[in-house]
C-alpha cells in the first residue's frame, strides 16, 4: 500500500468522528486535502467549517462547504487535522504546510483533535523532522541563535531563492537538530522568545486520537 494510499485510507475514518449538525475545525495538508473530498461527499451533515488555510479555504469552497470565521462560532467540536510527527503521548510537531499558526489557534477553540497520519508520521521522540516556527521577519536571526545554543540548526523556510510568507504575512524557520524530551516544557519556552509567532511543537493542543493508516487497515489510538 502506497503512502497515499495509507492517507485516503484515514481521512475516510475520519469521517465517522465527524458530528452531524456542528461546525467542524479542518486542518491543512495532504491527508487533510483527502479529508476535504470527503468531506464534500457529507457536506449537507454538517453547519459548517473552520479553516486553518487559505488554501484548504479554497479547496472546501470549491466543494460547496460553507467556511466561517473563527470569530463566528464558539468551541467547535472537533478539529482534524495531520502531523508531520506524532509521539505516543498524542504530542506533534506540525507545520511542514507553513499553516501552524491557524492550526494551532483553530486546534485551541476545539474540544478535541483528531490527527490523521499515516504510520510513517509515529516516533517514539519528536524532533527528526525539522521543526517548524513562525516567526517575525526582523526575530528571525536571533531566535536562529537561540536555537543554536539548545542544538539545533536553524534555516530559514525559502521557495525560488525567496523567503517562504505565510498566510499571516511573517517567515518561518525549520530548525534541525533538536532532540524534544519534554514537549510541553519546550513549547512554553520557546513561545516565551520575543518574536516567536507560533513554534510548530503542539503539546498544549495534542492529539486526542490518532487514526494511523497501517497497510493491515487503520489503528485507532488514544491519548488521556
Ligand atoms: C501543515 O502546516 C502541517 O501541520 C500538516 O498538518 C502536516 O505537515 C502534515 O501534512 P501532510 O498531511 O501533507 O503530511
Amino acid at each position: 500500500m502506497t503512502q497515499d494510499e495509507l492517507k485516503a485510507m484515514v481521512a475516510r475514518a475520519a469521517l465517522d468522528h465527524v458530528p452531524h449538525g456542528e461546525v467542524v475545525g479542518v486542518g491543512t495538508g495532504s491527508t487533510v486535502n483527502k479529508f476535504i473530498d470527503e468531506l464534500g461527499c457529507i457536506k449537507d451533515r454538517i453547519v459548517g467549517v473552520v479553516s486553518s488555510s487559505d488554501a484548504s479555504t479554497a479547496r472546501l469552497k470549491a466543494l460547496g462547504i460553507s467556511v466561517f470565521d473563527c470569530n463566528e462560532v464558539g468551541e467547535i467540536a472537533v478539529y482534524i487535522d495531520g502531523a508531520d510527527e506524532i509521539d505516543g503521548q498524542g504530542h506533534m510537531i506540525k507545520g511542514g504546510g507553513a499553516a501552524l499558526t491557524r492550526e494551532k489557534i483553530v486546534a485551541a477553540q476545539s474540544r478535541r483533535f483528531v490527527c490523521i497520519a499515516d504510520e510513517s508520521k509515529r516516533v517514539d521522540k519528536l524532533g527528526k523532522f525539522p521543526l517548524p516556527v513562525e516567526v517575525i521577519p526582523m526575530a528571525a536571526q536571533r531566535i536562529a541563535r537561540q536555537f543554536a545554543a539548545l542544538g539545533g540548526q536553524a534555516a530559514l523556510r525559502a521557495k525560488d531563492g525567496q523567503p517562504v510568507i505565510t498566510d499571516n504575512g511573517q517567515h518561518l524557520l525549520d530548525v534541525r537538530g533538536l532532540s524534544i524530551d519534554d514537549p510541553l516544557a519546550f513549547e512554553s519556552a520557546v513561545n516565551q522568545w520575543p518574536g516567536v509567532v507560533t513554534v510548530g511543537v503542539f503539546a498544549h493542543q495534542k492529539a486526542r486520537v490518532c487514526l494511523l493508516g497501517r497497510p493491515d487497515g487503520v489503528r485507532t489510538l488514544t491519548f488521556g
